[in-house]
């Protein structure tokens, strides 16, 4: 079985291309390493992550995220055990809306290609329909309860 976290969690400060770059850095080494998938994103101050892989190492890695001074109030929004990965070919999949400064037209691009990415994703897993749900909250800024 592979377990499955998303949470959600607010930057301490805006980040950078080099901010997200050092955290990108770290997890795709770590996350190799123990077998851990998922998916990164940042926008406008908030990152939604989801994680999953083997269920203790899954749980050690948040415990060391959670308590990542970059960020703050990391709320876990959804957790679960299912039969595979979501997101098996990527160590962690990132987007970054500013990575090239983004014209308006760009970011609607950028929001679109997301939603549409999020409608692929696999609707049995609330784990993963969790993350997607949020996911298109930071990025339409909708507050969604
Ligand atoms: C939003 C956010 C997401 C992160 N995601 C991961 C991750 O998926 N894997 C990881 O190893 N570290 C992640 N980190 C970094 C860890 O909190 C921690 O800094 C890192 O594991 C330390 O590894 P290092 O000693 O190689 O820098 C994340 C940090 C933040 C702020």
């Amino acid at each position: 079985m592979i377990y499955k976290l998303t949470y959600e969690s607010n930057a301490k400060t805006p980040f950078d291309t080099n901010g997200v770059n050092e955290i990108l850095a770290s997890a795709r080494n770590h996350n190799k390493s123990m077998n851990i998938t998922g998916c990164l994103v940042y926008h406008n101050g908030s990152f939604v992550q989801i994680l999953e892989g083997e269920r203790e190492q899954v749980r050690s890695l948040f415990k060391v995220i959670k308590k990542d001074p970059r960020h703050s109030k990391v709320r876990l929004v959804s957790e679960e055990l299912d039969d595979e990965r979501s997101f098996s070919d990527w160590n962690m999949a990132y987007f970054d809306p500013g990575v090239h400064s983004l014209s308006k037209s760009d970011l609607q691009n950028f929001e679109k290609n997301i939603l549409m990415l999020a409608d692929f994703s696999d609707k049995l897993s609330t784990t993963v329909n969790m993350f997607w749900l949020n996911v298109r909250k930071i990025i339409l800024n909708l507050k969604i309860a």
